[in-house]
């Protein structure tokens, strides 16, 4: 079965070609992280403009290799939430009038069980080795959830940010660095001539619960560079210091909430997924303090795309679902 995956649900207009569940054909992701670096984030009006003008090129590149093209996709799946209600409602109404035209029927994904399953693209078997129950953080620009998956389709919410995304954080306090857009990828960058320990930030604790709180240690980034400016230009090394304190502290959260999850809902094993999850540090340090094996789909499988709504539309079809045809956006839409 080929299954064309279709996500606009933020920034990225991506869609990919995925083959019976496991050949990953093509992944085709138009990003306009130009277009918003200029304003330091998302416009949502420009976001859906620029999906409606690259979404055909896009899926043009997605189903090049095969023999037929469109006429050799079986099955559409697409994101229909939780993100931007113009930007959803371009990729919804493309894959319908899609599905309609070449006769083939078209699901409805959430982009957080998306995030959960890609790891499934290189990890094919994880619900039988280590098996379920897995203990999945999605961490991405505009999610933090901790959520325990029992089964396919099983999904309950055990922790989540009370406050600011941990991608946000990063977003934002690359902003205040002066660095670029995405932050995420800017501070990691610029951790890397910086010394964590000059510039220590406390990670908010959340005691008695598995919520995490990224306000905290913005506002702490705040004031220390307030401090710093009043002394004069702050240097390149200070910055990087700075960047190197914040994102230990971001993914000490990370790290430790998690590894108290697994213990206490007894996992036997932990996926990461979005955005957040490329970050290299958080990668290593997780996987030296977990007590379980642990999965982290490739970067470019961790920020949005397209294969990881194909792949969750592989496990959707695989039950046999109708059609729908009827399909909205739900922006808001929740996992567990
Ligand atoms: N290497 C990285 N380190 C930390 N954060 C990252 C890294 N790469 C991307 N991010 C963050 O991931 C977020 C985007 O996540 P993604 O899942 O692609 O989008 P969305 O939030 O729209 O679902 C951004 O906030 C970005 O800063
Ligand atoms: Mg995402």
């Amino acid at each position: 079965m080929i299954i064309l995956g279709i996500e606009t649900s933020c920034d990225d207009t991506a869609a990919a070609v995925l083959c019976d569940g496991s050949e990953l054909v093509s992944n085709v992701v138009s990003s306009q992280h130009n277009i918003h670096s200029q304003y330091g984030g998302i416009i949502p009006e420009v976001a859906a403009r620029q999906h409606f003008k690259a979404i055909n090129s896009v899926l043009k590149k997605a189903v090049e290799p095969l023999e037929n093209k469109f006429r050799d996709v079986d099955a559409i799946a697409v994101t229909n939430g939780p993100g931007l209600a113009g930007s959803l409602l371009v990729g919804v109404n493309v894959a319908k009038g899609l599905a309609l035209s070449i006769g083939v029927p078209v699901i409805g994904v959430n982009h957080l069980e998306g995030h959960v399953y890609s790891t499934w693209i290189e990890h094919n078997e994880i619900d039988k080795n280590p098996g379920f129950p897995l203990l999945c953080l999605i961490a991405s620009g505009a999610h933090t959830d901790l959520v325990l998956m029992k089964d396919f389709g099983s999904f309950s919410l055990i922790g989540r940010t009370r406050d600011d995304a941990s991608g946000e954080a990063f977003d934002k306090g690359a902003r205040m660095l002066g660095l670029g857009f995405p932050g995420g990828p800017e501070i990691q960058k610029a951790a890397i001539n910086g010394d964590a320990k000059k510039r220590k930030f406390t990670k908010s604790k959340m005691p008695g619960t598995f919520d995490f709180s990224f306000s905290g240690i913005k506002s702490a980034l705040r004031r220390e560079i307030e401090i710093e400016s009043s002394k004069g230009k702050i240097s390149s090394q200070k910055i990087s210091d700075f960047a190197a304190g914040y994102q230990e502290g971001i993914v000490d959260s990370l790290v430790s909430k998690t590894v108290e999850a697994v213990k206490e809902h007894y996992a036997n094993g932990i996926i990461i997924g979005g955005g957040v999850a490329s970050n290299q540090l958080l990668r290593e340090e997780i996987a030296d303090k977990s007590p379980v094996p642990v999965f982290i789909p490739r970067p470019n499988l961790c920020t949005d795309n397209g294969a990881m709504i194909a792949m969750t539309g592989w496990i959707k079809f695989k039950e046999k679902p109708s059609p729908q045809w009827d399909l909205d956006v739900i922006p808001g839409m929740k996992i567990g």
